[in-house]
């Protein structure tokens, strides 16, 4: 290890898009929800590792607003796994000093699903060791659009002027609100796209895509993606000197 990447900063942030349940489990000749529960199991490890990874905040895309374009049956599977997930995990991430948070269009959700979301943000409300962002039928432009339109309405009533409008005040209307940007946004499977996934927010994060498919994804990945991080140079559009 050189002696810059053992001096670097971790990661604060890292945002991870959880790809590859599918293939995993069709590769095994299973159904593609196998796949999806296989990669469930996977975040308990990898949240696990975040305090001693330096990592403060976790978030991980569980559902686009294009997957509803998804068979009924693998839908309904996923918003099954979803309320199972909370029910099985709220006791051990209350415990365990995480603190969740969800991301997205909330209005589409299965009040079910919405109240045992509501109920472990609240839950967890206190803890702050580690920051776990869900995003559920969350799409970035979504989250831009629904924040305009907040915005608008902020405007029309008075409480906002448009010349206040800015990179500070924009952000505010965001489902994000008090999180801080992603510094690496890691990608699993070995698709290189970013599939809708904060938009705004990742403007200049560093990108990770890794080929391994997410129910693979170990620890010793993880910590390898945040050694690689630690190697890249940092501009944010200025010059170092
Ligand atoms: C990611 O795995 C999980 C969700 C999108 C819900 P995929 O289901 O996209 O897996 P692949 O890409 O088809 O292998
Ligand atoms: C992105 O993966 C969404 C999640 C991981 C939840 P997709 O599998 O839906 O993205 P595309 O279709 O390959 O772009
Ligand atoms: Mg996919």
């Amino acid at each position: 290890m050189s002696e810059f990447s053992s001096q670097a900063p971790s990661a604060n942030h890292v945002a991870i898009i959880m790809d590859g349940n599918g293939r995993w489990a069709q590769s095994r000749g299973r159904p593609r929800l196998f796949g999806h529960h296989a990669g469930a199991k996977r975040i308990r490890e990898i949240l696990e590792s975040c305090p001693e990874l330096g990592v403060k905040y976790l978030t991980i895309f569980a559902f686009s607003t294009e997957n509803w374009k998804r068979t009924q049956e693998e839908v309904a599977g996923l918003m099954t796994l979803f309320r199972r997930y909370i029910i099985r995990e709220s006791q051990s991430l209350k415990e365990s000093g995480v603190r969740v948070r969800f991301i997205g269009d909330r209005t589409r959700l299965e009040t079910t699903l919405v109240d045992l979301m509501d109920e472990l943000e609240l839950m967890t409300c206190e803890n702050d060791l580690v920051h776990l962002t869900i995003a559920i039928n969350y799409g970035g432009r979504d989250e831009v659009a629904r924040a305009t339109r907040r915005l608008a309405y902020d405007v029309k009533s008075g409480r906002l002027s448009p010349k206040d409008i800015d990179e500070e005040t924009l952000p505010k209307y965001l489902d994000t609100l008090v999180l801080p940007d992603p510094d690496l946004l890691i990608r699993t499977s070995g698709e290189a796209r970013i599939s809708n996934f904060l938009l705004w927010q990742a403007a200049y994060s560093e990108y990770d895509f890794v080929d391994t498919l997410w129910p693979d994804f170990t620890r010793e990945m993880f910590a390898q993606a945040l050694e690689r991080y630690r190697k890249r140079t940092r501009k944010f559009g200025g010059v170092l000197i």
